[in-house]
């Protein structure tokens, strides 16, 4: 089926991404109400702030109407099939959004679907993140081709969805991350491929975030890996976030972070409460770039 998805950033060719940050920035009333009468499932398998209310308010801006259901409520592959719940859903809703552990999930919901689906977060990747993420950049930063941004921490689910965002616009990218953290050769050179300016990898967060324009990071324990937290707060100890990992930026850096956020863990109180944070921009960004999102699916052009 010739539907478009939105699984991962690299769905989107580097036009597409264009065209959805024009569509995050534009009067909400010059979209043309392109959900009107509509439905969109919202599944959730784990819990949410940020994704839930942002792409619920997304879709009311643009006429349609969310439907708000717990995994354990369609309970994929207990109570029934992935492919059952999703074509069921199809004949309902005209997208279908869902938060999994499993990307394989996702996966199997895009190959049996008549209706866009949309990750909101797996244990691959989080592209509605990388959407407000690089939004965020364009409004701060303007144009980003060959600026710096440095990832510190875990090569995560929201790590991997940045730094093929921020590849697709022209991005240099500096990895800093604990040893068997990181990303591993094929995927800088995949990352690489995308179009970054550069990609370089460091186990060491003040070396990664030397010359950055942006330095982003996120939990060191994610959703699904509670058990590993013990080791987690061993190995990632060096790379707390802190007035020294800044202090090798850029002039007029930036911090960012998707939340939520662990103080005096992964970022320092100092950083993500002073002056060079954004993170609340950031948050706040996940609607306008979900609704981009949603309008770009649904067919309108900028
Ligand atoms: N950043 C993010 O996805 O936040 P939530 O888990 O609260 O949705
Ligand atoms: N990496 C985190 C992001 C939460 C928004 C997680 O998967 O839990």
């Amino acid at each position: 089926m010739n539907i478009r998805h939105f699984l991962d950033i690299t769905d989107l060719s580097a036009r597409d991404l264009g065209s959805v940050m024009n569509l995050a920035q534009v009067e909400i009333s010059s979209l043309g109400r392109p959900l009107s009468d509509k439905g969109v499932a919202l599944i959730f398998e784990k819990p949410s702030n940020r994704t839930r209310h942002s792409m619920e308010m997304a879709v009311v801006q643009l006429g349609g109407h969310p439907i708000f259901t717990r995994g354990e409520e369609v309970g994929f592959d207990q109570r029934e099939t992935v492919e059952d719940v999703t074509r069921i859903m199809a004949g309902y809703h005209h997208v279908i959004a869902a938060r999994v552990f499993e990307h394989s999930i996702l996966q199997r919901m895009a190959a049996v679907s008549s209706v866009p689906i949309i990750n909101m977060l797996s244990d691959h990747s989080h592209p509605l993140q990388a959407l407000a993420d690089l939004l965020t950049m364009r409004q701060e930063l303007g144009e980003l081709r060959n600026k710096t941004v440095a990832w510190i921490g875990d090569y995560n689910n929201v790590a991997r969805s940045l730094v093929e965002a921020c590849a697709l616009d022209g991005m240099h990218i500096r990895l800093g991350c604990p040893d068997g953290y990181g990303a591993n050769e094929i995927e800088l050179s995949r990352i690489a491929n995308l179009g970054a300016a550069s990609v370089n990898q460091f186990s060491s967060a003040q070396t990664a975030s030397t010359g950055a324009h942006a330095v982003h990071t996120d939990v060191f324990v994610s959703m699904g890996q509670e058990a590993e937290t013990a080791k987690r707060m061993i190995d990632f100890k060096d790379f707390c976030v802190d007035s020294e990992v800044m202090a090798n930026t850029a002039k007029d850096a930036i911090f960012m972070h998707c939340l939520p956020a662990h103080r005096g863990v992964e970022v320092t109180s100092e950083v993500i409460d002073g002056a060079q944070s954004r993170v609340v921009t950031q948050a706040h960004n996940r609607m306008h770039a979900a609704r981009g999102l949603l309008a770009h699916l649904m067919g309108v052009t900028r």
